[in-house]
């Protein structure tokens, strides 16, 4: 075996790798911008009272998503292998892969409700073709979304789809799959986005939207808002899920991890702002209380399109866009636990990625059907669709980013991430940013999630 921590090996030549620096950074944003933005980010403003929250989430987004993201990245790029292949690659004589089979398990449970709800928006755009948000009132829209969600046949068939798609991409592989897909999508998605926040900010009594989103009510802030906050940076930039890992492997030893893991994360935060663009002047706009929880794009948001004058248009667009930035996230979260089968037990792709569907397909009707008929079902109070999303985002992919970074920041130790970062000295990277990185790598992230897990566990 060669030395565990050369950057390069036999195995590197023959892995399948990202086309171009562009192609990393649409795949790597693609993953990053999804349901997350869209979906969750939205909401979690218009409960923890918004501009407060996204200046907190900002701030963890810098100091503590950014160093994790580059650990990751540093973890990926140095062993050219997948999530637990990389740990055991780099560290062969500790027990550090578990590390790596708990993001894979964090994967598996985050992709089993997240393609429930990429199934929802499935029914959302066929609704938006057949300009079915016609009703007009709030509650006539709150009770089309909870009969679709409890009900049995059509969740589940939306489902099915969502990850059929999902691993089509997948099965194509990383360069002409997951890259091209998102090369063609994230461009498209952003001019959607764009012009949904146009259309929204341009409302009269947009300005009180726009309020909310940028004026801080410190007043709002409590303790539990930094939690929010905290999960929501990990759960965007995809972090302590072994994503960033994975995708790392692929990337040749040229690219610049510092630069590429900054914009990464400057066009997630850009997306998510632009999401509360397009969402938030509306709500404020039609009087609706932004606080109205996970609901908010399957429930107010349809009430506001058959308000609007074109609304029909703006909710095609509007599902279009939710769909396509799913399905960029749902596939890297797919490659995680298919490059993980591929490699430990020996597979081909398309065998891994059948195997991975099949077990993923069971969990996630498992989700779909406890908010309907297995509604009884609970675990620690919860159903298995809230158990899963709480044990992946509030657990897993803490204690997984927790694990990076110690492990980078300690284990691996400071030569390897200088190596990694300047690329073996081919780049210059300043002495002081070289330093801020090490330090939070080391100090700042790992306090601050220790500190912040044990105020949510307790
Ligand atoms: N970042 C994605 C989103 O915001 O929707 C979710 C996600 C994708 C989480 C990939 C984890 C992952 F590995």
């Amino acid at each position: 075996m060669k030395d565990a921590n050369s950057p390069h090996t036999a195995h590197e030549h023959q892995r399948d790798s990202f086309g171009s620096s562009f192609g990393v950074l649409v795949a790597l944003a693609g993953s990053a911008v999804g349901l997350g933005n869209l979906w969750r980010f939205p909401y979690l403003v218009g409960e923890n009272g918004g501009a407060a929250f996204i200046l907190i989430y900002l701030g963890f987004v810098l100091l503590i998503g950014l160093p994790i993201l580059i650990s990751e990245f540093i973890i990926g790029r140095r062993s050219q292998a997948a999530a637990r292949g990389a740990f055991r690659k780099l560290a062969p004589d500790g027990r550090w892969h578990v590390a790596g089979s708990l993001a894979v398990l964090c994967c598996t449970l985050i992709l089993s409700f997240y393609s429930v709800v990429g199934g929802w928006g499935i029914e959302y755009l066929i609704k938006a073709f057949r300009f079915d948000f016609s009703s007009g009132n709030t509650p006539g829209m709150a009770t089309m979304f909870s009969d679709f969600a409890t009900s049995t046949t059509g969740p589940l068939i939306c489902h099915t789809v969502f990850l059929g798609v999902t691993g089509l991409i997948v099965i194509m592989g990383v360069k002409n799959g997951i890259e091209k897909f998102s090369k063609v999508m994230m461009p498209l998605l952003f001019v959607i986005m764009i012009g949904l926040a146009v259309r929204s900010l341009t409302l009269p009594g947009a300005k009180e939207g726009i309020d909310y989103l940028f004026r801080p009510d410190w007043s709002k802030v409590t303790s539990g808002t930094f939690l929010a906050a905290l999960g929501q940076a990990f759960f965007s930039l995809s972090l302590g899920s072994g994503m960033v890992i994975t995708y790392g492997s692929y990337v040749k030893k040229k690219e610049n991890i510092v630069k590429i893991g900054t914009e990464t994360a400057v066009a997630d935060t850009l997306f998510a702002l632009i999401a509360g663009c397009a969402i938030m002047p509306a709500v404020f706009a039609f009087g609706i209380s932004p606080g109205e929880g996970p609901g908010l794009v399957f429930t107010t948001l349809p009430y506001i399109f058959s308000q609007l004058p074109a609304g029909g248009v703006v909710a095609i667009l509007f599902f279009l866009a939710l769909l396509l930035a799913a399905l960029t996230s749902s596939i890297s979260v797919l490659e995680v636990i298919v490059a993980f089968t591929i490699e430990e037990f020996h597979l081909k792709r398309k065998g891994a990625v059948a195997l991975c569907l099949g077990v993923i397909w069971v969990l996630g009707a498992l989700c779909s059907l406890s908010l309907g008929v297995l509604g009884d079902f609970k675990v620690f109070g919860k159903n298995i669709f809230d158990l899963f999303d709480f044990a992946s985002a509030n657990v897993l992919m803490l204690i997984g980013g927790l694990l990076v970074v110690l492990f980078v920041g300690w284990k691996l130790g400071r030569s390897v991430i200088h190596d990694e970062l300047t690329n073996s000295g081919g780049l210059k990277i300043p002495v002081w940013l070289l330093d801020t990185i090490l330090f939070l790598i080391r100090f700042l992230a790992p306090a601050a999630i220790a500190v912040i897990a044990i105020f949510q566990w307790i």
